[in-house]
């Protein structure tokens, strides 16, 4: 180290004591904003997506006349003590009775939902029931069956410990999975953690816009292939572009028609407007769901609605904040580049200033991860228009590598951005691990890997809750 009147030689010219310690506090700023983004030395053979054929095992419709198919589960109310059963049923409506209990012998318990069905294009959907059964206890497993009077199905969940601060709790973490080999490697591998409990869902489902007219029974073979995971965990559902379904060349003007129809959940709870903005708790999570395809502009529902919502967040009661949304803020792959940036400049020093723990998105097919970083302080004429590290700024995770049939995104930005931590153009899922109100593990899991393996990991520590006896976000 220099003392002062001792020269250092820098770039082979000696260079003064103050001079030197000017770089040196340069440096130390650089590694604090930049931290070493890392782009993956793992390369993945460039491959095409294919679609799983219509007569994949995956796709098999159950056996019996008008048999329940597509099961899923979403989260019935703001708290976590409903739930959403949705199927369909193809050959006449049949019953939209849930029967449920906690003995699988002895389902004591029902509710009646509704169904509904539409039209897209030439084609005619099957009966798409749901059902909320409601006042459910917490941490408690529940069977289910549907389908009652014709074929029944027997399935199961379990409900969430009650909100509150210290509950541990996993999510899974998938985006843009579509009705690919690749989509069915990354639904298996998730499967293959015990430990997730319910997932994320960031957007993209079926695909079914990529093929020949839209054709919708992609979206019924895509609600068959996920069923084995949809029907026994909630999955949060986001909305993706692949859901808007406009094709006004087929005479389909409704944005959302298929989605709308087939995918339910709980935006009222919230008081939302929209089924595509909502929020939930969970545990020790509040999740905020939003909208990259509804209008977000000043005075818009969406826009309101969030400026009333994030105050609301109590972070002594649900220490973690997330927030889904399917066009990432922050993405340095060559696709869909800055897509997310209208969205980002509206809404993220709101984000910034309710200490929100993490982002996750989807939209690009690769994986990526930031630094938390901001860039709010631009404002036109002030030249501050870089990303910034910013302590209070959330962690912004890219997953649209869920492998449908787009392929990956492999092609990046270089050099790195200083704002991305690390990335990678491979397929996989991640698993969002709250350990209490302080830690958090989150690992990324790739295709190519055995479960055990974490491509990608990082431990969360609360935005909020730095210490556990301090919540620094209470006034
Ligand atoms: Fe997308």
């Amino acid at each position: 180290m220099a003392r002062k009147g001792e020269r250092v030689v820098h770039m082979g010219r000696p260079i003064s004591f103050p001079v030197a310690l000017l770089l040196v506090a340069a440096l130390v700023g650089f590694v604090r904003r930049c931290d070493g983004g890392v782009t993956s030395s793992f390369v993945r053979k460039a491959e095409k997506t294919i679609s799983m054929p219509m007569d994949s095992d995956v796709f098999r419709v159950p056996p019996g006349y008008n048999a329940p198919q597509q099961v899923h589960i979403t989260q019935g109310n703001h708290v976590g003590s409903a739930m959403i059963i949705s199927w369909v049923t193809l050959d006449e409506p049949g019953s939209s009775i849930v029967l449920y209990g906690t003995e699988k012998d002895m389902l004591d318990s029902h509710a009646e939902g509704r169904y509904n069905q539409y039209t897209f294009y030439n084609y005619t959907s099957g009966y798409i029931h749901h059902c909320t059964i409601r006042r459910l206890k917490h941490d408690t497993k529940y069977y289910y069956s549907v389908g009652i009077g014709l074929t029944a199905r027997t399935f199961w969940f379990t409900t969430p410990p009650s909100v509150g601060p210290d509950v541990p709790y996993t999510f899974g973490v998938i985006g843009d999975l579509g009705q690919t080999y690749d989509s069915n490697a990354t639904l298996t591998h998730y499967e293959s953690n015990p430990e997730a409990q319910a997932m994320l869902f960031v957007g993209d489902l079926s695909y079914a816009d990529n093929y020949p007219y839209h054709d919708n029974v992609r979206w019924d073979t895509w609600g068959r292939f996920v069923e084995r995971s949809t029907a026994y965990q909630p999955w949060i559902w986001t909305v993706g572009n692949h859901e808007l379904d406009f094709a006004p060349e087929l005479g389909e003007n409704t944005p959302f028609k298929p989605y709308r129809h087939r995918y339910h959940v709980p935006y009222r709870a919230s008081g939302s407007t929209s089924p595509f903005w909502y929020s939930i708790k969970r545990g020790s999570a509040y999740i905020i769901v939003l909208a990259s395809y509804s209008a977000y502009g000043m005075y818009t529902p969406q826009y309101s609605w969030l400026e009333e919502e994030l105050p609301k967040v109590n972070r002594s009661e649900t220490p973690w904040l997330i927030v889904l949304v399917h066009s990432p803020w922050y993405n340095s792959y060559k696709y869909h580049y800055m897509e997310g940036e209208t969205m980002r400049v509206m809404f993220e020093s709101w984000l910034v200033q309710n200490k929100v723990d993490v982002v996750f998105s989807g939209h690009v097919h690769a994986y990526e991860r930031s630094h938390r970083v901001s860039n709010i302080a631009y404002n036109i004429v002030n030249g501050k228009c870089q990303p910034v590290y910013d302590e209070s700024a959330p962690v912004y995770i890219t997953i649209g590598d869920g492998g449908n049939i787009e392929g990956l995104a492999n092609e990046m930005t270089e050099p790195q951005p200083s704002y991305s931590a690390f990335r990678e153009a491979s397929f996989g899922h991640a698993i969002f691990k709250i350990k209490n109100r302080t830690h958090a593990y989150y690992a990324w899991h790739r295709n190519h890997d055995g479960n055990a393996v974490a491509a990608d990991s990082v431990w969360f520590h609360n935005r909020c809750w730095k210490s556990a006896d301090k919540n620094e976000c209470s006034v």
